[in-house]
């Protein structure tokens, strides 16, 4: 199955720099780069109006100044939101963003996007899917981006608007399930997303083996991880990517 030719980072940043701005912002993708790193990972899901946005909870309680439920905003009632504030002070008056301007700016920026489609409880992952793919796939080249998501729905959807040559999928894991392999091969998957603190080497080593790329999420500290690149691992996700440097494995 040809895939789009994807030069993998060592390092990507999660949610953007999300350890030094608040994450899922312009601010944190803006600072991504300072930090030496080339892709970043963001959530996307859309308002109640079916507006695109960059964010990863279900309601606005923990990263803004409000309460509301992401499916109850419209656009002009999102972008009130002081999405910066909780995070810094320095960083008040950061809006949330939107998927289109977020693609603006990671194109301006040439960074690669591993963007995840983030089905909350109660949400449409067809909706999501279909309101996302023909602006993400219009802004960037295939080279620079893989859409991943926990969801099956989600996933399905996307491989039957875009084909493998055309869009990397990476399907996301906790812990790499007895199925794993029927999971990718049911979406033609680029790669395997799994949550390192889960990972067991024998897992590791069956998806090295079976050719996926694995990347693994949320690690922060180098020290910790050194087992798991000795695994094949290709990719970390991390909040703070510029700790990693000087403790990668050598290319290849
Ligand atoms: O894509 C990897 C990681 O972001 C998945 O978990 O909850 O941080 O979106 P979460
Ligand atoms: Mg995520």
């Amino acid at each position: 199955m040809p895939h789009p030719a994807i030069a993998l980072p060592r390092l990507i940043a999660h949610r953007g720099l999300s350890a030094h701005a608040p994450e899922n912002t312009l601010a944190a993708v803006r600072a991504t780069p300072e930090a030496g790193c080339a892709w970043v990972e963001l959530d996307v899901q859309l308002l109640g109006d079916g507006t695109p946005v960059i964010w990863h909870d279900a309601t606005v309680k923990r990263c803004s100044d409000g309460r509301a439920r992401l499916a109850d905003l419209d656009l002009p009632a999102a972008r009130r939101l002081d999405v910066g504030s909780w995070f810094a002070d320095r960083f008040r008056g950061e809006r949330m963003a939107t998927l289109r301007e977020m693609l603006g700016l990671i194109e301006a920026l040439g960074l690669g996007l591993n963007l995840e489609l983030k089905v909350n409880r109660g949400r449409s992952a067809a909706a999501l899917v279909e309101g996302v793919l023909p602006t993400l796939l219009d802004a960037l080249p295939a080279e620079r981006v893989i859409v991943s998501s926990f969801n099956a729905d989600a996933l399905a959807r996307a491989r039957e608007l875009a084909p493998a040559d055309r869009l990397a999928l990476g399907v996301l894991f906790e812990g790499i399930t007895r199925d794993w392999r029927e999971r990718c091969e049911a979406v033609a998957a680029f790669s395997v997303h799994a949550d390192w603190k889960r990972l067991s080497r024998r897992g590791a080593l069956a998806v090295h083996e079976a050719g996926y790329p694995l990347l693994c999420y949320t690690a922060n500290d180098p020290a910790a991880f050194a087992h798991q690149w000795a695994w094949g691992v290709a990719s970390v996700i991390s909040d703070d990517p510029a700790r990693f440097a000087g403790h990668l494995p050598p290319a290849g």
